[in-house]
């Protein structure tokens, strides 16, 4: 079996093969590690026949989609789940086949309603069903800690004790668990009473997960995290840097459009010497008034780099082919103290 674990802080996503036909299954892959997933799969001659997500995930990126488009894989969760891009539903007890490797599902509510469990030879991946030393909260959307106590002494507790546990998650940098182990050691396991068990995981009192929203957000309907906006947008475009900007400027002749997107308050405390007024919100509506030359170079700038970078995109998408964005905004542009026009241009 060829395998790989791949740790991104806390975050713990795993590519699982079968050496003699090569077929592939990535299991719980997050946004940051995009492209090193498909180095790993290239570099080990892969052909990646499904991408799953054990759960929802409130707490980071899922690359789940993205990644079974590049690979053309479907993307498999739990037939509840909200994803509408989980093209591939199973239920527990559905067996997946990558070459000559079995993944037996298991359903194991509690932490999501479409938790799920997979198994295959010595070894379960557990989601964040059962951590190694913890399990899952469930006071997230759709967490349940009835159903968390049924999942975890019912069904993965009852595996073989040597069985090996990979979660989704450890933020102590351990790489894996056996069920005899947490079994033995994990202090929520002790609670071997449901209410008790009920009780105890009603009373945690955790801080709720940083990216909550957007996580749920992009994880539920497959859109786009604000991070990959920005990155798709600069993908499109080029830029030009500060000292690049600010020697045109003292030249005397700057040689291109330079387009200020923020608001007029803003632009009129001062902006670059030159520069013309043109608010993000009314970029569209007004740029074949004001830009009626797509061949122009036009340099779009705005107070911190991020605005102006979603503009310059969306000029190339309109055909400003020659639209770039400053590397940087005015509050840089000023706290570096390069020259200001006020009111005006
Ligand atoms: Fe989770």
């Amino acid at each position: 079996m060829i395998f790989e674990q791949i740790v991104d802080g806390g975050c713990q996503s795993y590519i699982l093969g079968c050496e003699a036909t090569r077929s592939a299954v990535i299991i719980d892959p997050s946004q940051h590690h995009l492209d090193h997933y498909m180095g790993l799969v290239t570099r080990q001659g892969l052909r990646v026949r499904y991408v799953i997500d054990t759960h929802t995930h409130a707490d980071h990126f899922s690359a789940s989609r993205e990644l079974g488009r590049a690979l053309h894989a479907p993307v498999v969760m739990h037939r509840l789940s909200p994803a509408p891009h989980a093209d591939f539903r199973v239920v527990g007890g559905d067996i997946l086949r990558i070459g000559d490797i079995r993944l037996r599902t298991l359903h194991t509510p509690g932490h999501t309603r479409d938790s799920l469990s997979f198994v295959t030879e010595d070894r379960v991946f557990t989601g964040d069903t059962l951590l190694i030393g913890g399990t899952g909260r469930t006071d997230l959307p759709t967490g349940d800690p009835e159903a968390l106590y049924d999942s975890l002494f019912g069904v993965l507790l009852k595996l073989p004790s040597e069985t090996l546990v990979f979660p989704a998650h450890d933020y102590k940098g351990r790489s894996h668990s056996t069920i005899g182990a947490e079994i033995a050691g994990n202090p929520r396991l002790q609670m071997s009473d449901r209410a008790a068990f009920v009780d105890m995981m009603q009373h945690l009192n955790l801080a709720a997960p940083t990216h909550l929203t957007e996580a749920l957000r992009t994880n539920m309907s497959g859109g786009k995290t604000v991070e990959q906006l920005l990155a798709n947008a600069s993908a499109a475009i080029s830029f030009i840097s500060m000292a690049d900007l600010a020697a045109r400027v003292a030249s005397g002749d700057v040689g291109m459009i330079l387009l200020d997107v923020r608001e007029k308050d803003l632009f009129l405390a001062g902006h670059v010497p030159g520069a013309i007024h043109l608010p993000r919100g009314q970029l569209e509506l007004r740029v074949n008034k004001d830009l009626p030359d797509p061949t122009r170079r036009i340099l779009v700038i705005c107070e911190f780099g991020y605005i102006s970078t979603l503009a310059a995109a969306t000029l190339r998408e309109l055909g400003f082919t020659q639209a770039i964005a400053l590397d940087g905004g005015m509050k840089g542009w000023r706290e570096a103290g390069l020259p200001l026009a006020v009111g005006s241009s």
